[in-house]
């Protein structure tokens, strides 16, 4: 399948190569591609840049919002949440009609320095602004309640954990958990829970999150759902 993945982070770049060796044809968008071409710095996790990234990994495609808008069958949304709108408008409002689009972003606002809070929560969520500003787009928020690497390989972790899904539509979430299988993830472990109003609870999910990643001084742990036995 055609799948295009905004945003050229270090989400942008894992799920893009993720997808690329599950043999889905990739592309990986950004602002501006001359800039995340010149960028020759290493990220937070000591990765190599964008450019050496992007020579290793030859056959994902890189493009701007717009040709990423046209080129994919699916969209993935691994912008900064203060930029995904915008991001998405460039990718095109008329692109995005009928397609998934899967949306890793979280609303977080660093403008107050650390801890972040969040831009939008409690009533609303950046999930909900996504689906209400591209109607006809059939989003499903997923995977944004871990780190990156767990995202594409649950096995990192000792034992198993959760994964949520929202969205509106049936068929289209039905198609992300088929995603989310091919990254690893068991039947069992995958959480639907409901329409995408029920983002508001996995994106404020985020601070107790980055409070776990503040005692545990790394991010290789996820949140895990346990039931009674009866
Ligand atoms: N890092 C994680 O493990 C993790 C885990 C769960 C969820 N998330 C969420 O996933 C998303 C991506 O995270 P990330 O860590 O890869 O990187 P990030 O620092 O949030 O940024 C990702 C990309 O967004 C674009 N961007 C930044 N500011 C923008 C703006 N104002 N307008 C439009 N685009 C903008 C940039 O791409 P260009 O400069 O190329 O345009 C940047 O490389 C975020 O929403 C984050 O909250 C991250």
């Amino acid at each position: 399948m055609k799948i295009s993945v905004l945003g050229t982070g270090v989400v942008g770049q894992t799920i893009a190569e993720k997808l690329s060796q599950l043999g889905h044809d990739v592309m990986i968008s950004t602002r501006n591609v001359q800039k995340v071409f010149e960028n020759t710095a290493t990220d937070r996790y000591g990765r190599p840049s964008f450019k050496e990234w992007s020579s290793a990994n030859s056959n994902i495609k890189v493009g701007t919002h717009a040709e990423a808008g046209t080129f994919g069958e699916m969209i993935v949304n691994a912008t900064n949440g203060a930029g995904s709108l915008e991001a998405l408008e460039a990718a095109g409002k008329k692109n995005l009609e009928n397609k998934i689009v899967i949306d890793i972003a979280n609303p977080l606002d660093f403008s107050k320095g650390m801890p972040p809070s969040l831009f939008v929560c409690n009533t609303d969520s950046l999930g909900e602004q996504i689906q209400r500003t591209f109607p006809l787009a059939k989003v499903v928020k997923t995977l944004n309640t871990m780190n990156t690497f767990i995202m594409v390989n649950p096995a990192l972790l000792a034992e198993d954990h959760n994964v949520f899904v929202s969205g509106n539509d049936g068929d289209s979430k039905s198609e992300v958990k088929a995603l989310l299988k091919s990254f690893g993830w068991k039947t069992s472990t995958i959480i639907d829970l409901g329409d995408i109003t029920t983002s508001r609870g996995t994106e404020q999910l985020l601070p107790i999150w980055i409070r776990l990643y503040g005692s545990f001084q790394h991010a290789m742990f996820n949140f895990k759902i346990v039931m009674s036995k009866s």
